[in-house]
């Protein structure tokens, strides 16, 4: 979920709407406003769906007010509906919240503390604000002090960032927040609050960041900030040099082709970034390397797509550092940690760094003093602060659901640390330089994909992507890629484990993309290819210029082989987005998922 909230700005309600439609990689399944109107009254307006839908049910209803909070939900408890959506309002109309995380113990504090109230939704953050409004009532308790009541009654597993409004007091805004993002953004005209700087960039660049534990109360002049411990505290705020036309679509029709299309400057830029003009490593901390040459064994950690490029890394550590690695899911990790080498060392992959499963193990692992490093997307974000070290991927805002360039930058940035640390043998920078230019080639020829992804694809159910080593590794990528936005079921698959059982799912005409650009297991793919063609498959063949046969569908540049899953990725990116936009579907904003997943 993402929330926005402001206070002093001149009309309050165009802000929050932009700020709400930035904030949509965070869920989209319902949104909803709220702006103190002063004598005007309160304006309460939620709807089921974009933050497009909200705002046009905003219009015609001369909602005017200069504080007001909004959020967008990807729903957790309770399911999708207006009731369930945010703002959530006391009984007697007084207090609003919006809130992203989860309370865990929501079950007891309305048992324990609600009986006989009426509740309207079925959320847990409904028990939140009712609580605030019945300590407020019956304990006497000023709104802030009411406000660290509830706090304090949740559990500690419970993550919460917190904005509360009360319409005796129209200029306040309360903020609360942990392990879940928070900020508050300050400016001439007023200050605002909200989970990513980058909603709020049009107001502001200067924010000051929330800590866990930390509670506010903004006015449009001063922000008041208190510890965990319930100390007034002071912190200067960060300027971030972030433009917002950075996170504009410009002239594509959809951010997904755009961010496709930005790999090869995310390729460019990334060797400038780590290599000076002599190919020897920069602007990578002495004491990174070190502490990875003092390991004994590397752990990569991450979600979703990023999980995946750790499979792709963990090659490229293993051989040119000669670190054994191994490569987890965070979710898995967390509840169940496998038995640790001697000297173990973290890598945290993330586009968000915020993803609630991997900071759980973050956690763990700072607990128990092992040194970490996290690769990350947006910096100063959660999974950056918290390890010892970390690195940026230089990708650039960004906002489809579906990662491409996020997954492209964290590839080659491994390859950078891993030849920083050990030795690849090759000229790294020039061949990341060429790899780039490939890329460029490919990415010219959309044509072709489209026509593969609407012959293949149309009115198809399921699919496969398989391949062996590298090529194994991009497939669950591809399949991923292809099955999350243009819901045909789609399985990554070892192409020799297919045999031992997923083969039986092959039937007339299922299509089988083959990747094949590891020389090595090249004959035995094309074995592969040739078992599920002879059982009906139609099969696909994207493969690398040296291995290429006639009859493959398209055929990729070289590049050196450890580097193909960078050329290898694009077609099925491409394939991805063109089968989806052949079925008239939303590419960007692919339905129950959301770009950053900040519960566990
Ligand atoms: C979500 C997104 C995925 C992403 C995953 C991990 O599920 O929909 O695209 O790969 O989170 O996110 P992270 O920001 O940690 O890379």
């Amino acid at each position: 979920c993402g929330i926005v909230g402001a206070t002093g700005l001149n009309q309050v309600l165009p802000s929050l709407l932009r700020g709400l439609e930035k904030l949509e990689y965070r869920g989209y399944d319902s949104a909803g406003v709220y702006v103190n109107g002063g004598d005007a009254g309160d304006f309460l307006v939620r709807e089921k769906g974009r933050v497009s839908v909200l705002e046009a049910a905003t219009k015609n209803k001369n909602i005017t007010g200069t504080a007001g909070i909004a959020h967008t939900r990807w729903a957790t408890h309770g399911g999708v509906s207006v009731e369930n959506a945010h703002p959530h309002m006391s009984e007697d109309g007084r207090f609003f919240l919006v809130h992203n995380g989860v309370i865990e113990n929501y079950d007891e504090l309305r048992d324990t503390y609600l009986q006989g109230v009426k509740l309207h939704s079925q959320t847990d953050t409904e028990i939140a604000v009712q609580l605030i409004d019945k300590f407020s009532r019956e304990n006497n308790m000023s709104t802030f002090d009411a406000f660290r009541q509830m706090i304090s009654l949740l559990d500690d597993n419970s993550a919460y960032g917190f904005l509360l409004m009360d319409n005796e007091t129209p200029d306040l805004l309360y903020a609360a927040k942990k392990k879940s993002p928070l900020l508050i953004g300050v400016a001439d005209q007023g200050n605002v609050v909200t989970s990513d700087a980058a909603a709020m960039l049009d107001v502001t660049q200067d924010f000051i960041e929330l800590l866990d534990g930390d509670v506010a109360i903004i006015d449009k002049k001063a922000v008041r900030l208190f510890d965990v411990q319930g100390h007034e505290v002071t912190r200067e705020s960060f300027h971030l040099d972030i433009d917002a036309s950075e996170t504009d679509k410009g002239v594509y029709p959809y951010y997904m082709l755009k961010e496709i299309d930005e790999q090869v400057i995310v390729a460019h830029t990334l060797s400038q970034y780590y290599f000076d003009d002599n190919a020897q490593i920069q602007n990578i901390d002495d004491d990174i390397i070190s502490a990875i040459k003092a390991a004994d064994r590397l752990y990569i950690v991450a979600a979703g797509t990023s999980y995946h490029a750790g499979l792709v890394g963990k090659r490229y550590f293993e051989q040119w550092t000669g670190i054994p690695t191994e490569v987890h899911i965070s979710s898995e990790f967390a509840y169940d940690q496998p038995l640790l080498s001697q000297r173990p060392f973290f890598i945290f992959l993330s586009q968000s760094g915020e993803t609630a499963d991997s900071r759980e193990v973050l956690d763990n692992v700072v607990k128990q003093g092992y040194p970490s490093l996290t690769l990350a997307n947006v910096m100063n974000s959660t999974l950056t602060r918290e390890a010892n070290f970390a690195l940026p991927l230089l990708a650039g805002p960004e906002i489809a659901v579906a990662s491409t360039k996020a997954y492209t930058a964290q590839i080659i940035v491994e390859a950078i640390l891993a030849h920083a640390v050990g030795d690849s043998q090759i000229d790294l920078k020039n061949e990341l330089a060429k790899t780039a230019v490939e890329m460029q080639v490919i990415i010219d020829q959309k044509d072709e994909f489209k026509t593969i992804a609407e012959q293949a694809l149309r009115g198809q159910k399921s699919a496969f992507y398989i391949g062996r080593g590298l090529d194994a590794a991009v497939a669950v990528e591809a399949a991923l890629k292809l099955k999350e936005i243009s819901y045909i079921q789609t399985e990554g698959f070892a192409a020799g484990e297919l045999k031992h059982g997923t083969i039986s799912l092959i039937e007339e005409g299922t299509p089988v993309f083959a990747l094949l650009t590891q020389s090595k297991t090249a004959g035995l793919v094309r074995g592969e290819i040739a078992q599920v063609a002879a059982r009906g498959a139609n099969t696909i063949i994207i493969s690398g210029k040296a291995l290429a046969k006639k009859g493959d569908a398209y055929i990729l540049p070289d590049v050196n082989e450890l580097l193909m899953p960078l050329l290898t990725v694009i077609p099925a990116q491409l394939i991805a987005y063109y089968a989806t936009l052949d079925r008239n579907l939303d590419v960007d904003r692919p339905r129950n998922l959301a770009k950053s997943v900040t519960v566990q």
